[in-house]
């Protein structure tokens, strides 16, 4: 794969961004979310995989991370860094169908959800498919979502009962995190 800004500028209508989220980023979002205790995880947009690795390393063995991306590149880059994980399943394609994947795999509820979705870029017609995401999270679980704005606080407020916000100033752009409950 090209290197992670190459790639992310070529794609950026998608990608969002140029560099990757650093591991203060990572650790501030993972930090609202019970991993460990965790059996179903979903992770919208893996990208270089930088957070699937972080997701890997804390969930327990019998838990297991679903992760979706849309971009053929981070794809197969991310099949082939994390093949010999066999708690993790990823799906060339838009996180829109998360549903779809859950019924196939017969799952009704999931402990946490993380998303790197560059929201800014996506129309709430194209984010119409996060209303569903409260009916699948437990009720203890979170859904995390990371942005470099704070542009969809009042949409994330219609959809969740609940929405924390954190902040990152160790990334580059500095980020907002959504914690979001139901
Ligand atoms: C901002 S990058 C984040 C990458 C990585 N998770 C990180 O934090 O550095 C956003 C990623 O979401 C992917 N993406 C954009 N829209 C998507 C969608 N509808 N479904 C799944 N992945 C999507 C992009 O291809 C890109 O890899």
């Amino acid at each position: 794969m090209k290197p992670f800004f190459f790639e992310a500028l070529s794609s950026l209508r998608t990608s969002g961004t140029i560099a990757p989220s650093s591991k203060f980023l990572i650790q501030d979002c993972l930090k609202n979310l019970d991993l460990e205790n965790a059996k179903v995880v979903l992770e919208f947009g893996a990208g270089d995989g930088c957070f699937t690795e972080a997701i890997l390393e804390r969930i327990p063995a019998d838990c297991t991370l679903y992760s979706f991306e849309l971009n053929t590149a981070f794809y197969e880059h991310c099949l082939e860094k994390f093949k010999n994980y066999p708690n993790f399943q990823l799906y060339h394609g838009s996180a829109a169908d998360f549903t779809k994947v859950l019924a196939q795999q017969q799952i009704q509820k999931v402990d946490g959800i993380i998303s790197s979705l560059p929201l800014t870029l996506l129309s709430e017609v194209e984010l119409e498919f996060l209303k569903d995401v409260p009916q699948y999270l437990h009720q203890r679980g979170s859904f995390v979502q990371y942005q470099y704005s704070l542009m969809r606080y009042g949409m994330f407020k219609r959809i969740f009962s609940k929405v924390e916000l954190g902040f990152t100033l160790r990334n580059l752009p500095p980020a907002v995190i959504y914690r979001c409950t139901v």
